[in-house]
């Protein structure tokens, strides 16, 4: 008697289709799996065997063969556990067949028949639907995360029992419906964290506006306690909201991570990921045995914040360049690669030197070769990627006492949406949303010059010795400027400003 169920794995944040295919044949009682299993989906022989005895089901005494079909490509983990059970259930005959095609299965198994959730459901359910199958049986605590499959009827199954009275209708198990809409716009808030709490700093602070409208990568340099960690945790009160598409983006990365569970099943947020210096190349580009998301994925559509950037180690900056210019990281695997998206905006802080005084009277006792080594461990390549550097002065005492509070980040984010409307509006052809993405060949068409501008980006390009990267970035954060100011046109005024973003580059870059 043969069986086959409709399931899938994961590649990336898609999934791609796997039949599980279950034969019962007289001979000696044995359990096969073949279809490249590695050895989790082998173990699923003994949990899948003991699930079932454990839940008074009969297990057949029956030669048995799986095929995880296309037999060509490795499987992984233990989510095939709860297709393989449903299918040897079915070849031998506990619950009908018929039913069988229509649905898409997936879950892990404990022993005892109890359900467990997996990693990845929503790509999996999305591929799923995709391919024409408009009905799944998940794990019960994934069943929020299936359920942002707009047309999916979802069936969450808790254990074995339950699917078994599900399909010889002893007791059918309800499908779940959520309002998406509902869902998406729920606020989560931030409303500890306030602009309006960070006295002084203003240059800082605009600097912090137009990155967030423009979507540009920043660099906060400053000494000990001049509020870089503090004004960066504030970022994501001010960037624009997340769009639905952009939503079920970064929740498919997360649910690959196996970062949903327990929590809200759609991150309505941008993502706000601040790692420890002490992290490996790996976490943060991804990859690993069986392959997750890094920090860099789990910050797409959001911010990844290095505080302290000088401590990371030099090789694990070095190989996010890639993914800075592509928005997307490859991860090399034995076989084959692993694309995982990775479009986030960079913001980074540091000391301007090893003891964080440096211009600050005569407090820095750095000699020169030390604050040059320091500079030196962030490459030259990383800082050309940072459209925005700017520094902050160590915060007087009359500073915090008698400055007045600056605006709120409600005010800031209004200017922020503002803008961001501009460049959507702008870009409605182009397929990119923040001027931060502007190709060259794009710049030529949105970023036109008239002659004053020219020759004062002309002079500005022979003083500072910039790099045709560096002319562009002023181009493009200059267009923000421009955005921020509610105007078409890029003048003087607005270049005059980003100019001065760009006067610490050598300073920093080489020492
Ligand atoms: N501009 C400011 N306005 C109000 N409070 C501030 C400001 N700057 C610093 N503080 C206070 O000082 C504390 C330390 O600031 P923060 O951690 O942001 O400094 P930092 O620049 O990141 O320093 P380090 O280089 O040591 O990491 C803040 O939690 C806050 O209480
Ligand atoms: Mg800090």
């Amino acid at each position: 008697m043969l069986s086959m169920i409709h399931s899938s794995a994961l590649l990336g944040i898609d999934s791609y289709p796997v039949t599980v295919e279950v034969d019962l044949s007289s001979g000696l009682p044995a359990f096969d799996i073949v279809g490249l299993p590695d050895s989790a989906v082998k173990e699923s022989r003994d949990r899948v065997r003991t699930a079932i005895k454990n839940s008074n089901l009969t297990f057949p005494v029956k030669r048995i063969t799986i095929n995880l079909a296309p037999a060509d490509t490795k499987k992984e983990g233990a989510s095939f556990d709860l297709p393989i059970a449903l299918g040897l259930l079915a070849a031998s005959m506990v619950v009908p067949q018929n039913e069988l095609p229509e649905y898409f299965v997936t879950g892990e198994l404990s022993l005892d028949g109890s359900i467990r959730p997996v990693n990845g459901i929503l790509p999996m359910v999305y591929g799923a639907w995709e391919r024409g199958l408009r009905k799944c049986l998940v794990p019960y605590e994934n069943m929020e995360e299936a359920a942002l499959v707009e047309g999916m009827e979802v069936y969450p199954v808790k254990n074995l029992l339950e699917l078994v009275a599900h399909f010889t209708r002893k007791q059918r198990i309800s499908p779940i419906y959520m309002d998406l809409e509902a869902l998406f716009s729920q606020n989560e808030s931030l409303e500890f964290l306030d602009f309006y709490h960070v006295k002084g700093q203003e240059s800082a602070k605009r600097a912090m506006e137009i990155a967030a409208a423009g979507g540009h990568n920043l660099l906060l340099i400053g000494p000990p306690g001049s509020g870089k960690t503090m004004l960066a945790k504030r970022l994501p009160t001010i960037l624009p909201d997340l769009t639905f598409a952009e939503s079920i983006e970064i929740t498919k990365i997360y649910s690959v991570a196996g970062l949903l569970r327990n929590k809200n099943s759609l991150v309505r947020t941008r993502p706000f990921r601040a790692p420890h210096h002490t992290i490996s190349a790996s976490a943060l580009t991804g990859g690993g045995r069986i392959p997750k998301p890094g920090e860099i994925s789990l910050s797409h559509h959001g911010v990844l914040f290095l505080d302290e950037l000088p401590e990371f180690q030099r090789n694990t900056l070095e190989i996010m360049r890639q993914p800075l210019e592509d928005g997307q990281v490859t991860i090399a695997r034995v076989n084959g690669t692993l694309t995982y998206p990775s479009d986030f905006m960079l913001v980074a802080a540091m000391n301007p030197c090893p003891c964080g005084h440096l211009g600050n009277g005569n407090k820095c006792h750095c000699s020169q070769n030390e604050i040059s080594k320091y500079h030196r461990k962030i490459s030259g390549p990383l800082l050309d990627r940072i459209d925005i550097m700017v520094e902050m002065p160590a915060i007087s005492y009359d500073d915090l006492e008698e400055s007045a509070y600056g605006d709120t980040s409600e005010t800031i984010k209004s200017r922020v949406l503002q803008a961001h409307h501009m460049q959507l509006t702008r870009y409605k052809e182009d397929g990119i949303f923040f001027n931060a993405q502007l190709t060259p060949a794009q710049m030529e068409i949105h970023c036109k010059l008239g002659k004053e501008e020219k020759e004062l980006l002309r002079a500005a390009f022979e003083r500072m010795d910039l790099s045709a990267r560096g002319y562009h970035k002023i181009l493009k954060v200059a267009r923000t400027v421009a955005d921020l100011d509610g105007s078409d046109e890029i003048t003087v005024r607005h270049i005059a400003e980003v100019l001065q973003y760009r006067s610490l580059d050598r300073k920093y870059m080489m020492g």
